[in-house]
């Protein structure tokens, strides 16, 4: 049971069939919001949204696709009748390899779906929002916008430029009281490190339980851990939190523990 915190508040988080997406959406619904889940996967969502009850809908959307997020804005408008929240979150990680042998249309295709998908959902909620003279976007970045090591070569640089924009965008309506934040989750292993490693679940949470072991509070993060995260920056507890990015990575970005007995 919530707290109320985003009572009476209509949200939009993209890629909430699974992962972090989804673990934001049901404690979204739990803290009383109204929530749009936008995924790509219209089975999972579909399964998504009905686990969730009256407050959740889904709505198939391609995030990079121009058509289809404006589709998704006018929808939650029309379903719920405003629009207080706009998480862009869906991702993955795209081109992998070689910086050597990355192709340009691999390349172009990670931007689409980390880069200009962000954009379009701060486009179409920011009219929506400058409106009604209030909103709260959220962007997920990465601690690999930040720190290299954490991701392939062009993911590292969209979410970089997730960061940046999110900055920019933040100045632009800071005056129609729209606020735009960044998250930047550090591992949570969810199918996007699993795919990307071409493991199942099973496999994903074994290697979870190695990882575990090396980071600083001796476990991963959870879906839910960035979930919190996402709760304060766009609840009204938050109303003069913008332009930023919050981290949530117990300290795995911070760098590496010195050894107070040792000379390096
Ligand atoms: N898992 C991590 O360790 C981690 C760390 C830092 C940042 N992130 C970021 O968090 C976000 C969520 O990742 P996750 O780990 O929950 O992954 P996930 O694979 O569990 O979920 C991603 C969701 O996005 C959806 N999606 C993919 N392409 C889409 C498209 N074109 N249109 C609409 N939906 C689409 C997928 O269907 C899926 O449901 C991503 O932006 C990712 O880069 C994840």
């Amino acid at each position: 049971m919530g707290l109320g915190r985003l009572n009476d508040k209509v949200a939009i988080i993209t890629g909430a069939a699974s992962g972090i997406g989804k673990g934001i959406a049901e404690l979204f619904v739990e803290e009383g919001a109204k929530v749009v889940i936008a995924d790509i996967n219209a089975e999972a969502g579909e399964q998504t949204a009905a686990g969730l009850g009256d407050n959740a809908r889904f709505r198939k959307t391609d995030v990079t696709s121009e058509e289809d997020v404006k589709g998704l804005v006018d929808y939650a408008v029309t379903e719920f009748g405003r629009l207080d929240i706009m998480h862009n979150n869906a991702g993955a990680f795209g081109a992998r390899g070689s910086a050597l042998e990355i192709d340009g249309d691999a390349f172009d295709f990670t931007f689409q779906l980390l880069v200009k998908s962000v954009f379009l959902g701060m486009k179409y909620a920011g009219q929506v929002m400058k409106e009604q003279g209030s909103g709260a976007i959220l962007n997920t970045a990465s601690i690999s916008a930040s720190t290299p090591g954490y991701g392939p070569h062009i993911y590292q640089g969209a979410k970089a430029a997730v960061l940046q924009l999110t900055k920019t965008i933040a100045l632009e309506f800071a005056e129609y009281n729209v606020r735009v934040n960044c998250i930047s989750p550090g591992g949570v292993y969810t199918p996007l490190i699993g795919g990307a490693l071409g493991v199942d679940e099973d496999a994903t949470a074994e290697i979870a339980k190695g990882m575990a072991k090396i980071l600083p509070m001796n476990r991963v993060g959870t879906p839910l851990d960035i979930a919190r995260g996402a709760l304060f920056l766009c609840s009204d507890d938050a109303a003069y939190i913008t332009a930023q990015n919050l981290t949530v990575d117990g300290a795995e970005g911070t760098g590496k523990k010195y050894d107070q007995q040792g000379v390096h």
